[in-house]
């Protein structure tokens, strides 16, 4: 079935241009919100006019046929550099089965044959995935040993916590093309789940949100959820608040879906299927490096927000968000259980049993152009563990109780150099802190760069008043 398709389209119109040409699939990459469902997103240098997935469950028997959209992508550097993004969602998959496919156009060329699996169906399977955020181009150091683990079927997810390539835009946006290529082998087997850092900033994010698709990002806001087995991810933005000249509705906008999601993540209905609840997002609430950004501040603009507004430790605390996934430092970093810089370790002898806080894991060290990014030579109390090594996180949810992380460290030969593993016996809102969050201190670099959109919120809450 498959080659009288193929055979019909070539002789539909096979061309032939004079000169050099590249009109084949490239920067393959896959997206997952479900068990039964795969979005899959390649690029073309030519309008190949239409996008379109073979696929099935043997080689030579890839006999289903899907087609998807064709979107025009011009970069916003001086060259203008353009190139067409393709995207087929496939939604009637079987779950935990393989598939081989092939995407591109008939006429104009068809990738390699490639290979997938799906997520099994239900909450009753342990997910393993893979963390990491800052990947570069250049200094890629993790790359071939995650390829290495990808090959092995490790993972069933790849969460890369914001900031690719530096940039994707740079050189006219070829950086990005070639990080793209980079990734393929990792990215084009096992869904690529993301979120945007501040290297994605460049012409309002338009790399970022042309080259990736997520599940439920239908108008590419940044921010969506999905669920994998007993676990709701929940992908967030930490970029628009210090952007606010990119506009200040998406910085509202998107602290009322936060609140919502997790509010609704935290019913006991959505509990008893997920019960664990893990977000993501580039800037860290809280680190110990000594590079001055914000989470190295006592009152970070992610934990605290603005006079008392907009800031997202309380919301993580009083819905019961169990692990916090952050990147931006190039280090790799353990926290206690903390809410409101205070420790709530579960006990003594077991931290990390029903911890009393949400659990923060910092790890923006797989590999970039930049390198790392030091520590204080003090270590803070609220910090478990830390280490410079490039590296990657590895996530195995065993069931609604026991959650593990390790840190491999690629300077160590891939030795995993900390390790812990959560257990909760029951998940949900943490306990009643009557204790106020401090606000950031007025007067502050960050607090006078952000004054108008305090302004702006006060001026808005005064007319919702009216
Ligand atoms: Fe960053």
């Amino acid at each position: 079935m498959f080659y009288m398709f193929f055979c019909l389209f070539l002789v539909a119109g096979f061309q032939i241009s004079a000169g050099l040409v590249n009109n084949h699939p490239q920067q393959i990459h896959i997206s997952s919100g479900s068990s039964n469902q795969m979005i899959i997103v390649w690029n073309t240098f030519v309008d190949t006019k239409e996008s379109i997935v073979f696929y099935g469950m043997a080689k030579g028997k890839m006999d289903s046929l899907a087609n998807g959209t064709t979107t025009k992508f011009v970069d916003g550097g001086p060259a203008h550099h353009t190139q067409w993004v393709h995207e087929v969602i496939l939604d009637d998959l079987k779950a935990d089965t393989f598939y081989f496919y092939m995407v591109g156009s008939p006429k104009y060329g068809m990738s390699d044959v490639l290979n997938l699996k799906t997520w099994p169906s239900g909450e009753n399977w342990s997910p393993s995935l893979a963390i990491y955020g800052d990947l570069g181009n250049l200094n890629a150091q993790s790359l071939p040993r995650l390829q290495f683990d990808v090959a092995q079927g490790m993972y069933d997810a790849i969460l890369h916590v914001g900031d690719f390539a530096y940039n994707m835009a740079s050189e006219n946006a070829q950086v990005g093309d070639e990080f793209m290529r980079q990734i393929e082998p990792l990215a084009s087997s096992i869904p690529y789940m993301t979120c945007p850092g501040n290297h994605e900033v460049a012409y309002n994010f338009s790399n970022y949100k042309h080259r990736f698709r997520m599940p439920g990002d239908k108008d590419q806001r940044m921010y969506y959820s999905f669920k994998m087995g007993p676990v709701r991810f929940i992908s967030t933005s930490t970029e628009f608040i210090f952007f606010p000249q990119l506009g200040l509705i998406p910085v509202f906008g998107h602290y009322d879906w936060l609140k919502k999601e997790l509010e609704d993540a935290n019913k006991a209905e959505n509990r008893a299927k997920q019960p664990w609840v893990i977000t993501f997002g580039h800037r860290p609430m809280y680190c110990s490096n000594s590079d001055n950004d914000d989470c190295s501040h006592s009152e970070s603009v992610i934990r605290t927000g603005i006079m008392g507004h907009l800031g997202w430790e309380k919301l993580f605390y009083d819905n019961g968000v169990d692990i916090a996934l952050w990147a931006h430092e190039h280090s790799y970093e353990r926290l206690w259980p903390i809410y409101n810089r205070k420790v709530r370790n579960g006990s003594y002898d077991n931290p990390y049993t029903n911890p009393l806080a949400p659990v923060h894991i910092i790890t923006g060290s797989p590999g970039c152009w930049s390198k790392h990014d030091p520590f204080n030579k003090t270590m803070p109390s609220w910090s478990a563990f830390r280490t410079q090594d490039y590296g990657y996180t590895r996530m195995k949810v065993y069931n609604s109780t026991h959650l593990y992380m390790e840190q491999v460290s690629d300077d160590k030969g891939g030795a995993v150099v900390d390790k812990v593993m959560v257990v909760k016996d029951k998940h949900g809102s943490y306990p009643y802190d009557p204790t106020p969050i401090k606000p950031m201190e007025e007067g502050s670099e960050m607090f006078r760069k952000l004054q108008h959109l305090i302004n702006h919120y006060k001026r808005t809450m005064s007319s919702k008043r009216k």
